[in-house]
């Protein structure tokens, strides 16, 4: 099984200074920036499109690790890929053709991943797991960072790594919304292989980073 990674969400960091605060942060050992991009529809905050991104990817070694917020994903996977990302997250609720879309993301040789919302039921997955590099479990409703961890989030992840191992699966299992250092363990206790920390992280002030990261990381390792 895979190394439990810690990634960094940019949606909770101070934009005004976001390639010192990604400095920062991969100085502090993160690999792996979560890139939050929402339309306004999916959910109700609009953040940063392909072209952000881009410049993100050419200021940075860091992978980067898109999650689609939005509505009719398939119309902006392309636009993803071309901005240089490791990872593409499409909404289960986003679209009726998930194996459609979750191939043509794997078929760019970029990371697939399918993400659910807390009212959605990892059972839905079934058809999916094997097609998929790894399941994203919401554990807020998206669209904001700083929100309460949802608790039965935990119930989904083990369902998950049951599944994972019963079916013979490899899939990897984010968890993203919430998290800090109360509640990372027992994720990664329940099967979850990446953790997403948004404000945990870029709440307060600047010189903490690194600190805190490792902290968080402490856990994960
Ligand atoms: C929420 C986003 C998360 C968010 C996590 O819609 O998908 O990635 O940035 O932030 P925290 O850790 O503050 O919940
Ligand atoms: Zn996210």
């Amino acid at each position: 099984m895979t190394q439990i990674k810690l990634l960094a969400s940019i949606l909770s960091c101070n934009f005004l200074r976001l390639e010192e605060e990604i400095k920062d942060i991969q100085n502090a050992g993160c690999d792996m920036l979560h890139l939050d991009i929402m339309d306004g529809h999916f959910v109700p905050n609009i953040t940063i499109g392909p072209d952000i991104v881009k410049q993100i990817h050419s200021a940075t070694n860091l992978k980067l690790d898109v999650h689609l917020m939005v509505d009719n994903p398939t119309f902006w996977v392309d636009k993803f890929v071309q901005a240089g990302t490791y990872s593409i997250t499409v909404h289960q609720e986003a679209d009726c053709h998930l194996n459609r879309l979750i191939n043509s993301i794997k078929e760019k040789n970029i990371r697939a991943f399918v993400s659910i919302n807390p009212a959605t039921s990892p059972i839905l997955l079934e058809y999916i797991l094997e097609y998929v590099d790894g399941v994203l479990v919401m554990s807020v409703n998206p669209g904001f960072g700083g929100q309460t961890f949802i608790e039965n989030s935990i119930r989904k992840v083990e369902y998950l790594s049951k599944c994972r191992y019963t079916k013979n699966l490899e899939f990897i299992i984010q968890v993203d919304g919430g998290l800090n250092l109360d509640n990372i363990k027992s994720l990664i206790d329940a099967g979850a292989n990446e953790i997403i920390v948004g404000s945990a992280l870029f709440k307060g002030i600047k010189s903490n980073f690194v600190q805190k990261f490792k902290e968080l990381a402490r856990i994960v390792v």
